[in-house]
């Protein structure tokens, strides 16, 4: 047993940053930092609308999703060949490894790149050989999980899925992002039983803007085993419910729901109330690029905004996202073990 109150609250943040943690929401795509994208834009001659990174930085004052999509498809629009998908998210490894992160599940968003006329191969070669490299030289393990595009049709998502199965073996599971609202998940009803059919893990961004029945039907049409922020469930008490019940993990971005005015700041946040209703919360970094920070950003932001949240709550943060992820009970076990040591330590103040 942890003794989480002879943790003293000068402690918490070399423990916030020190914990294992598992990421299990990052866009790939929204870990492109300007630098890398003027980098990757001269190198491969592609023109952009911004004359200098700091114009480019300057557009990042998001009012709602839209306005951050938009900044963010020209910001992927720079990524051509294999090596630039590989140096992308390498560049994320490493940042996530600093921060200890142990295990991360990544979001790509193929359309995006296919739909410029870069090969599905070209995408997955890149990603896979990076986390090959972080596999062995940060002792940091991935996985991939394609997202459909929800403001594309579902035929298009279904001839995605098509082309993405030459690669079956390189990615776990599909999600849903990109503009939720009007988009709602059924719209996909097809192709995430096709993708369930492949034995693919499925997840929804769902109640992010959308609305909580958005989330519902991410759960019974979908048949989603994680929703992708769903900090919106708290409209709907029956939903809440049944989100408990199930052990369903939301994977809350705090910095991201500040950033696209979900919430108006992170004092405002309502990820305490999340947890007092007994959700499996994990906190991740969504767009670290775009938002303002990697996950240890957001949790140590998160901490100071709201005193309420202490050891207990961090523990139990990390803790969800490793029972959360795809990876064996198993492995599972190892990280825990891990992160309890970590928090042991602290409270027998042995550091
Ligand atoms: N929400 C929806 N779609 C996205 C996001 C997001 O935060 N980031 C990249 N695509
Ligand atoms: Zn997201």
């Amino acid at each position: 047993m942890i003794d989480f109150s002879a943790i003293a609250a000068s402690q918490l943040p070399r423990l916030l940053r020190e914990m294992p943690k598992a990421e299990l929401h990052i866009h790939i795509e929204g870990s492109l930092e300007p630098e890398l994208i003027f980098a990757l834009a001269q190198r491969n001659r592609v023109a952009l609308s911004y004359p200098s990174v700091e114009a480019l930085k300057a557009a990042y004052a998001f009012t709602d999703l839209q306005s951050f999509l938009d900044v963010y498809y020209a910001g992927a629009s720079v990524l051509l060949t294999p090596q630039d998908f590989e140096d992308m998210a390498w560049a994320y490894f490493q940042r996530a490894a600093a921060d200890n992160v142990v295990h991360a599940e990544l979001f790509f968003d193929p359309q995006t790149h296919t739909a410029r006329g870069v090969p599905m191969a070209s995408v997955f070669q890149g990603l896979t050989r990076a986390r090959e490299r972080a596999r062995t030289e940060l002792g940091l393990s991935s996985e991939l999980i394609l997202c459909f595009l929800r403001h594309l049709s579902e035929d298009d998502a279904l001839a995605t899925l098509q082309e993405a199965l030459p690669f079956r073996q390189d990615f776990i599971g599909v999600g849903l992002d990109s503009s939720e609202r009007g988009h709602p998940p059924e719209k996909f009803a097809i192709a995430f039983a096709q993708a369930r059919a492949l034995g693919l893990r499925c997840v929804a961004h769902a109640g992010e803007e959308g609305p909580a029945a958005y989330i519902r039907n991410a759960l019974d049409v979908l048949k989603v085993e994680r929703v992708d922020h769903g900090v919106r469930c708290l409209e709907d008490p029956d939903l809440v419910r049944t989100l408990v019940e199930r052990a369903m993990a939301l994977t809350v971005c705090p910095l991201s729901n500040v950033k696209l005015c979900v919430f108006k700041s992170l004092a405002q946040h309502n990820l305490p109330q999340l947890l007092a209703a007994g959700l499996k919360v994990t906190v991740n970094s969504d767009d670290p690029a775009y938002f303002g920070g990697y996950i240890n950003q957001n949790f140590l932001e998160l901490f100071e905004a709201l005193p309420a949240l202490g050891a207990q709550e961090a523990y139990t943060l990390a803790r969800n996202s490793i029972e959360a992820s795809f990876i064996s009970l198993l492995q599972q076990g190892a990280l825990i073990a891990r992160l309890d040591k970590v928090f042991e330590e602290a409270a027998s103040s042995v550091r």
